[in-house]
């Protein structure tokens, strides 16, 4: 039996508390959440003991693995302390709200080497994306050229409003590129390959000031160490949440994700792999892919090796966004 715990326990939380629940030889034993209310009723809720400190609930159980899904700035402290007590960690994205803080968690995986870290980039695990980086991988479609993304969503002021850290860098580390985009930025450079030359720029043009210090729209060119080239536009100012697109251009092919993957082949041929539609309580702009993750990070917990989406793989995309920031007088290094 595979013990584990959840700590923060607000939106996405729900999430992986199912998903825990699904993984056979799984057991949620504790929830912990600094707000006593909120704690105490997920706790009764799932018929577990409840904590408001991580500490205490390390010391007092020491669970298997620990699902840390608490805001940015939470990230990195909660990591390094489980990974300390020798508790196993999924942290949710972004590893942390800078590249600064990454880096102490990275430092903290390498001083514990027996213990397992995945960040939860859960979107490398849908059907579409899988298809798209097997295909890439086995060089039936030539040379990637380059790819192009677009994350055009909409965030309401309340949004911001009822969970004030989403819109205060200090907290969040930025808008919407390290807490929305990132996952769409992570699978262009996953899929494209790492990234030699950041351009850009992150504003803030929706949004009252008063509301929020964060961007909430970015333009991105990369250039990647192949010599390919890849842009994305990210926006929470849209009028709606419309679909994330996703596209890989290749000597012999453009694969397109929207929703579904559809794979154009220079002969002309045309495949569709479809991607699997959400059950989950989530919101389905979450993606589908959270379960699979999780479970896949418990089916590797006694393998040697780091798992795969490891603190250094999800610090890619985050160095990506901190140039960005940098460029731009934005994120958590910005001056005040
Ligand atoms: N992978 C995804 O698709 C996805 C989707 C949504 C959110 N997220 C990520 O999940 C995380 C949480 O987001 P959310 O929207 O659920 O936030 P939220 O504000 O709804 O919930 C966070 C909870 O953590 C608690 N908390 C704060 N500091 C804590 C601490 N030190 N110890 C214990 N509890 C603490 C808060 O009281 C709150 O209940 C963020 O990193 C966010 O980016 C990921």
């Amino acid at each position: 039996m595979t013990t584990a715990a959840v700590i923060g326990c607000g939106d996405v939380s729900i999430v992986h508390l199912e998903a825990i629940e699904a993984v056979a030889e799984s057991q949620l034993i504790a929830v912990c959440d600094t707000d006593p209310v909120t704690a105490a009723a997920v706790a009764r809720d799932r018929a577990v003991v409840s904590f408001t400190d991580h500490r205490q609930m390390l010391h007092a159980l020491r669970p298997d693995v620990v699902h840390i899904c608490t805001p940015h700035d939470q990230h990195a402290q909660v990591a390094i302390d489980c990974l300390e007590a020798g508790v196993n960690v999924i942290v949710e994205k972004p590893l942390a709200h800078n590249a600064s803080e990454a880096g102490r968690i990275i430092d903290a995986a390498n001083r514990h080497r027996g213990v397992k870290i995945g960040v939860c980039l859960q979107n490398r695990y849908n059907a579409t994306t899988q298809a798209a980086q097997a295909l890439l991988a086995s060089n039936e479609l030539g040379a990637v050229v380059g790819g192009s993304a677009t994350v055009m969503w909409h965030r309401t002021p309340d949004y911001y409003r009822t969970k004030s850290w989403r819109g205060q860098v200090r907290r969040s580390g930025g808008g919407v590129l390290i807490n929305q985009a990132i996952h769409t930025l992570d699978l262009l450079q996953w899929l494209v390959g790492d990234v030699a030359l950041v351009r850009g720029r992150a504003d803030r043009y929706g949004f009252d000031d008063d509301l929020l210090d964060i961007e909430d729209t970015a333009h991105i060119v990369l250039d990647h160490q192949s010599g390919a080239r890849s842009v994305l536009f990210a926006t929470v100012a849209n009028v709606i949440d419309s679909p994330v697109t996703l596209e890989i251009v290749a000597e012999h092919a453009v694969l397109l994700i929207r929703g579904d993957l559809t794979v154009t082949y220079a002969d002309g041929r045309v495949e569709v792999v479809a991607e699997r539609r959400a059950r989950s309580k989530g919101r389905g702009y979450w993606g589908v892919s959270h379960e699979l993750l999780i479970a896949d990070f418990y089916r590797h917990l006694d393998d040697p090796e780091p798992f795969w989406i490891s603190p250094l793989e999800a610090a890619k995309s985050l160095q990506i966004i901190e140039q960005i920031y940098a460029l731009s007088g934005q994120g958590a290094s910005a001056p005040e």
